[in-house]
């Protein structure tokens, strides 16, 4: 059983506020490789999924008269944290399981580390999952957060992705606890 699905994240106002700001077809497409990613991890694919459609959700928009500014982006980002708080908040209120909604939110913490200080941390499965999805949509100069896709394109091809996470669930019997 899944507490929380991805139609149920995705439709939700504020998940379509933030998710325009980084892309939909960006989100979407690396919940589709955090889903492949998962079996491959031996992941419960429900939190990788939701995490990586969260992973973004924390961009703000920096512009400098109306351009948006590379540097200024550079040298204050902290989308990882922001999104963080903002999967975690979203997750408790459509009513995810308070430790699952914990294990995304760290998994949206630590998708990047550009900005971390310098070191060394020892990713879990799930973090290390939502971080490889990321790169793999990944495109030179951030094109990908400017990849266009409709809604009603981008709500099917998540609600075939849900379809799949409930087979594997229902297949798997060692995701029952934590979903
Ligand atoms: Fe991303």
């Amino acid at each position: 059983m899944r507490n929380v699905t991805l139609t149920d994240v995705f439709t939700h106002p504020i998940a379509q506020k933030y998710l325009g700001r980084s892309g939909i077809a960006h989100a979407v497409s690396v919940a589709h490789h955090a889903f492949r990613l998962a079996l491959e991890y031996e992941v419960n694919p429900d939190l990788a999924t939701k995490a990586a459609l969260l992973h973004d959700v924390g961009h703000y928009e920096w512009y400098t008269n109306g351009q948006w500014d590379y540097e200024k982006y550079r040298e204050n980002d902290i989308h990882a944290i922001k999104g963080a708080e903002r999967a975690h908040k979203l997750l408790i209120r459509l009513g995810e399981d308070p430790a699952s909604a914990k294990e995304m939110a760290l998994a949206v913490l630590l998708h990047t580390d550009s900005y971390l200080p310098e070191g060394h941390l020892d990713k879990n499965n799930l973090q290390k999952v939502v971080r490889l999805a990321d790169e793999a949509d990944e495109e030179p100069g951030g094109n990908h957060h400017y990849r266009k896709m409709d809604y009603d394109l981008a709500l099917r091809k998540i609600q075939a992705l849900d379809q799949k996470v409930a087979d594997v669930l229902k297949k798997d019997q060692r995701y029952k606890k934590s979903s």
